[in-house]
């Protein structure tokens, strides 16, 4: 592979990129199909291969958005293509079951400590919103906490205070709900609750005056939507302790974290056992494939306790065996994917960090080595106000930047690692990295 830098003929305005997403707004609104692409720049991919993508003018960039997480083998992985192509042959969808079904289960269940047993669907937002219908079925509660800044889904209910404005004065628990979207339901969010993440206090002082109100607690374990910040020593041991004393129940989205920050998940990676927990992405290298799973008491009500889960491309038989071929591939020589995955990610994490020192830059890194996070902002990153306290102008410019020099992470400065990634794309990106500090200071 030539060096990215060289093929680049001056992205993202490059000519057909563009031409192609003047068509495209013609006719697709907004030129994209999810609403997370529009503040990205409007690059048209060909195709990808490994940690390479490749857009329509030939530019070459080494991908650090990964489909915005899920291509954890990167683009075109070999070992899941052959799966799904052979699986083709057999048949797509047959409102029944098939044998990959149980297959799949077995091998999700040895890698996940809570799944007692599991539901499969398509998207992390359908999932999420079949583990708060179940645990508010099991408790017959009615009220969900969900914490400032994390992301579940973009279903009407739980997005919510995603990207809210930073609490006013005096930190209000819980805090005002803020709708996330125009048409949005306002009554839909009635049961939530928003606290503060990573604070234990909050928990106790809600949870406290209100326990026999709340059926769950959903929490993404690392907070990799804003700003890649890790639980406090100890915070998601209180969630645990709490929700288990007051009997509500504790739901890890693991859609980012599962099967990323290790096999098992941040369950395994903190040793904490959640009653239910919810993943996608890197569960299926890139193919649409979802899963809830926990506790059997919980998920029995899906089978006895009236409790409605369905979907009519549930389980059907790509995403069954591009999930199977991944988590066969994340397992396979001791687990040497997650090995090469660290190694990269730390040697970037640390050079990305190292070049914003050399350049007396307020660049901060936060995360983990599989999955982190870069902005500009004078305190390190550790809840959702420094977050948004952060230059979002000095990323931007940084992003781009990066970009023209075929360096490729998410258009909010999140960086995911493959096992794909060579130590020539660190050496590269990190080259790329001094140019774009240079470009901006
Ligand atoms: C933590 C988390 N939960 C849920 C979702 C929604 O998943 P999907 O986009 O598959 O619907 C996302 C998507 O980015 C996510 O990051």
């Amino acid at each position: 592979m030539t060096r990215s830098k060289e093929q680049n003929r001056g992205t993202p305005a490059a000519s057909q990129s563009r031409h192609y997403h003047e068509l495209a707004k013609a006719r697709i609104a907004g030129g994209v199909n999810s609403n997370v692409r529009l503040s990205s720049a409007p690059v048209c991919f060909a195709s990808g291969k490994g940690s390479r993508l490749t857009d329509v003018d030939g530019n070459v960039y080494i991908d650090y958005a990964l489909g915005m997480g899920p291509t954890i083998l990167g683009h075109a992985p070999p070992a899941v293509t052959a799966e799904v192509s052979r699986t083709l042959a057999l048949g797509q969808l047959f409102a029944g079951q098939h044998t990959l079904e149980l297959e799949l289960a077995n091998q999700f269940c040895a890698c996940v400590r809570s799944a007692e047993l599991v539901r499969f669907g398509l998207s992390g937002s359908e999932m999420v919103q079949a583990a708060i219908r179940v645990a508010r079925a099991f408790t017959g509660r009615p009220e969900v906490i969900k914490f400032e800044g994390h992301y579940h889904g973009w279903f009407d209910n739980i997005l919510i205070n995603m990207s809210p404005p930073v609490a006013a004065e005096g930190n209000p628990i819980p805090r005002p709900r803020h709708l996330q979207s125009g048409g949005q339901s306002a009554h839909a969010s009635d049961d939530f609750t928003v606290l503060p993440w990573n604070d234990a206090g909050a928990i106790d002082q809600y949870v406290g005056a209100n326990a026999s109100r709340v059926a769950a607690i959903i929490t993404e374990p690392i907070m990799f939507n804003t700003g890649g910040i890790l639980p406090k020593p100890g915070y998601l041991e209180h969630l645990r302790r709490v929700t288990k004393e007051h009997g509500i129940v504790l739901i890890f989205d693991e859609v980012i974290t599962g099967f990323r920050v290790a096999l098992g998940g941040a369950q395994e990676l903190y040793d904490i056992t959640p009653d239910l927990s919810v993943f996608a992405k890197a569960l299926g290298a890139g193919f649409p494939v979802a899963a809830l799973a926990g506790r059997r008491d919980i998920m029995e009500m899906f089978a006895s306790g009236g409790v409605n889960h369905s979907g009519t491309y549930n389980a059907n038989l790509v995403s069954l065996s591009a999930a199977l071929a991944s988590v066969r591939e994340l397992s396979a020589n001791d687990q040497a994917a997650y090995k090469r995955i660290n190694c990269v990610g730390k040697a970037l994490m640390e050079g990305i960090a190292a070049a914003g020192r050399r350049r007396g830059v307020d660049l901060q890194v936060s995360g983990l080595p599989s999955a982190f996070h870069t902005c500009f902002a004078t305190r390190p990153i550790h809840d959702y106000a420094t977050y948004s306290s952060a230059n979002q102008k000095k990323l931007g410019l940084f992003l781009s930047a990066l970009l023209e020099s075929g360096v490729r992470p998410t258009s909010r400065g999140t960086w995911f690692v493959s096992a794909t990634h060579t130590d020539e794309d660190v050496a590269l990106t990190l080259d790329a990295v001094e140019q774009g500090l240079q470009r901006i200071l």
